[in-house]
């Protein structure tokens, strides 16, 4: 019997309607259009505004999107991923309500959390639950309402991060196409630089926390970026020294979008034509978990069967890393 490997089958995506424009930032904190374009490339992003509704509201538009696509019926189904760092609730599961909403009757469900690096150890998640042939359709959705923990007030955090969602469906392929290799990589020492101190264990709401304001994203910016512009490119170095790929070799560059700056030292450590490299980072900002699936989405058309792919992210924690996958379809 030959191998199976896990192929991405279809694609979805959903981002909120209202954008926040770097123009209106200005409005809101002491910064500048120009400052945000040259030192992030962001131009505006996505919030979702609709009353009472969290992250599973994008999710579920994001995998009725593929279902509709793909021409799915969702009680075939067997296992729904929810990718997040900004879940419905901490308890319970969104995924489990995700899975519901859709109709996946049929599969179980639970979520994710790897900060920025979600969708990446979603992809890493799926596709072996596939290679081990328990499952055969794995559907994985990236999604974060990221409007929901940023502190508006604060200059070094809302001007990079919006919402949005993306879905994937892996699916068995025995011709060799889908994910080829992976480096995952986690580090502790990320937790100081990157965090939300209050509503978890240690550090429970209190009327406290929120006059600190710490149920909101903090992040020291500079650290982080020096961490994530190294781990980013070297994990995307070796995998392709490790599968002897060329720069030649590699169709796209399908990384995390945090900053355009962090994708190009990463591109340019891989020796990639800008051509390859997709980016969508000034439509929608940081979208934490969606990033990957969003690009995915808005650039399905130029995506060949066959093509070589890297996705590479850094997140939170700290987390990261990259995969080699081959895409396993030309749209028509
Ligand atoms: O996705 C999860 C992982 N996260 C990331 O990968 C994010 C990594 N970090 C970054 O992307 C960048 O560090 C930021 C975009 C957050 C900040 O860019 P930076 O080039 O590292 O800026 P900085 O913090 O070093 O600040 C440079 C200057 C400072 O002024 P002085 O001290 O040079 O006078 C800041 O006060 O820019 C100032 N500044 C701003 N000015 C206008 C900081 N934030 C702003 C702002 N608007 N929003």
């Amino acid at each position: 019997m030959s191998k199976i490997t896990a192929a991405i089958t279809a694609v979805g995506s959903y981002v909120p309607d209202f954008v926040l424009s770097n123009q209106v930032l200005e409005t809101l904190v002491d910064t500048n259009d120009e400052w945000i374009t040259t030192r992030t490339g962001i131009k505006e992003r996505r919030l979702l505004k609709e009353e009472g509704q969290g992250t599973s509201f994008m999710a579920i538009k994001a995998a009725q999107n593929l279902l509709e696509k793909a021409n799915l019926d969702p009680k075939d189904i067997d296992l729904v991923i929810m990718a997040t760092a900004t879940p419905d609730m901490p308890v319970a599961s969104t995924g489990v309500y995700v899975a519901t909403q859709i109709g996946a009757t049929n599969a179980f469900a639970f979520d994710l959390q790897a900060a920025c690096s979600s969708f990446l150890y979603g992809m890493s998640t799926a596709s072996a639950y596939i290679a081990s042939g328990k499952y055969k359709k794995v559907l994985l959705i990236g999604a974060d309402k990221m409007s929901s923990i940023i502190d508006y007030t604060d200059r070094a955090t809302c001007i990079i991060f919006g919402d949005g969602a993306g879905a994937v469906l892996f699916e068995p392929n025995t011709e060799g196409l889908g994910l080829q290799d992976e480096i995952l990589k986690s580090d502790g020492i990320g937790r100081e630089f990157l965090k939300i101190e209050a509503g978890g264990s240690i550090l429970p709401p209190s009327e406290e926390t929120v006059k600190n304001k710490q149920h909101f994203v903090f992040q020291d910016g500079k650290t982080v970026f020096k961490y994530a512009v190294s781990g980013m490119a070297d994990v995307s170095e070796k995998i392709m020294q490790r599968n002897n790929l060329a720069h030649d070799d590699i169709n796209w560059l399908v990384a995390h979008q945090a900053n355009r700056r962090i994708i190009d030292a990463t591109a340019n450590r891989m020796e990639l034509d800008e051509s390859k490299v997709l980016i969508n980072i000034q439509k929608y900002g940081n979208t934490t978990s969606a990033t990957l699936p969003l690009l995915l989405s808005d650039f399905e058309n130029q995506l060949k069967k066959g093509d070589n792919i890297i996705f590479a992210a850094f997140g939170g924690g700290f987390t990261w890393g990259a995969i080699y996958l081959k895409w396993a379809y030309t749209k028509k």
